[in-house]
């Protein structure tokens, strides 16, 4: 079954974020000296959350994936990756982390039947992921990088958010340390979503001048194409190396976005921008039917016209998307708790 919103965009991929706890600070996402945490009694429990997936099976999500705060510090997350992995009607399974926990990780996800990971990694220097992850653990992502490598998932990428003055000059070495690690390596323009309270336009470095940058090193850059919904556009290098963009600031996607998030305590959000979601958490409480939820999922998608992206890039003059007091108030808003 296939549900539609009033753009006909189809739910294809939901993103489920298992805590809303991190352990980086990253400057780009949780850049606040203090946070007002989910209460623990309001997570799903992974049955419930399986049921929700169950639902979301039924009226057309076949790809699923896991994501934080950081997804790895949710206790036994293996056994809710089996679980999943289950689901005849799941054709991709993924995995988003920042990879300080990954090498104790990688082998029993990967035996839990986790396809594909997702690392996320803004450079290789040490001082730099100090000053960016605020926490001294690079050592501790290259050897969750290594392990990943090792554990033989069908796909391995790694994310770079790139800010100006701060991580930009190292595209080239990002790059190299992708092949070297069999790693696609996606650059992603710094975003104003709600959390991001340090956001401004003249620390976003652009597609374009990613892909110049890029370009000035290897030579000419081969656009791939076959995009569909991914956030990524792809691209090849002369020698065969291939990367993705993903330019959500200045240029986005919203008009393909097949994509929804589901917070650790339920709450269902339909854009990466939205101010509001649908809470699945009471009435599966409340004893709601497989049946009942699944059509509540399918009337509020097909009422869905929310192009969060877009209308920032249309708003003009740009500044973070939301006020810090009201991130106070909730922490919905927040990034990390939406898990991206
Ligand atoms: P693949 O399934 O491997 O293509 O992954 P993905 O690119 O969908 O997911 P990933 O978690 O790697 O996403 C990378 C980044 O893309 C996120 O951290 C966000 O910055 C951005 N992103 C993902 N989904 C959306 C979305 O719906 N809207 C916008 N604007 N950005 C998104
Ligand atoms: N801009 C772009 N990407 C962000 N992420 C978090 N905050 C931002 C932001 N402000 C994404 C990054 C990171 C993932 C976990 O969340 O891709 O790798
Ligand atoms: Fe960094 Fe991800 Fe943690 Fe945000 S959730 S602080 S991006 S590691």
């Amino acid at each position: 079954m296939l549900t539609v919103d009033r753009f006909a965009r189809p739910l294809r991929s939901l993103r489920i974020s298992v805590t809303d706890r991190c352990n980086l600070r990253c400057q780009y996402c949780m850049p606040e000296p203090e946070y007002v945490w989910l209460p623990r009694e309001s997570l799903l429990t992974f049955e419930e959350t399986t049921a929700l997936v169950d639902a979301f099976a039924s009226v057309g999500v076949d790809r699923v994936r896991i994501t934080g705060g950081e997804p790895l510090l949710r206790r036994n997350l293996p056994e809710l990756i089996e679980q999943l992995a289950a689901r005849p009607l799941l054709a991709d399974l993924s995995l988003t982390t920042n990879g300080v926990l990954l090498r104790e990780h990688a082998a029993a996800l990967r035996a839990a039947g986790l396809h594909r990971i997702t690392i996320s990694l803004d450079t290789l220097r040490e001082d730099r992921f100090r000053e960016i992850a605020r926490f001294d653990e690079l050592p501790a992502v290259l050897a969750g990088i290594d392990a990943a490598a090792r554990a033989g998932f069908a796909s391995l990428k790694i994310d770079s958010v790139v800010l100006r003055n701060r991580n930009d000059d190292e595209l080239v070495p990002l790059l190299e340390f992708g092949r070297s690690v069999g790693a696609e390596v996606r650059f992603i323009e710094y975003m104003d979503v709600g959390g991001a309270t340090r956001w401004s336009p003249d620390a976003v470095v652009s597609r374009q001048e990613i892909l110049a940058r890029v370009g000035a090193v290897y030579g000419a850059i081969e656009p791939l194409g076959g995009r569909a919904s991914a956030p990524a556009e792809r691209f090849r290098l002369p020698d065969g190396t291939t990367f993705g963009i993903i330019a959500s600031t200045t240029e986005p996607f919203c008009a393909a976005c097949d994509r929804s998030r589901l917070t650790a305590d339920g709450l269902w959000l339909l854009c990466l921008y939205a101010r509001g979601g649908v809470d699945l958490r009471r009435p599966l409480r409340e004893g709601a039917t497989g049946e009942e939820i699944a059509r509540l999922i399918t009337t509020v998608w097909s009422m869905r016209a929310d192009r969060g992206a877009e209308e920032r890039l249309g708003a003009g003059a740009r500044e973070p998307l939301i006020p810090l007091a009201a991130l106070k108030r909730d922490a919905h808003l927040e990034m990390h708790t939406r898990g991206g």
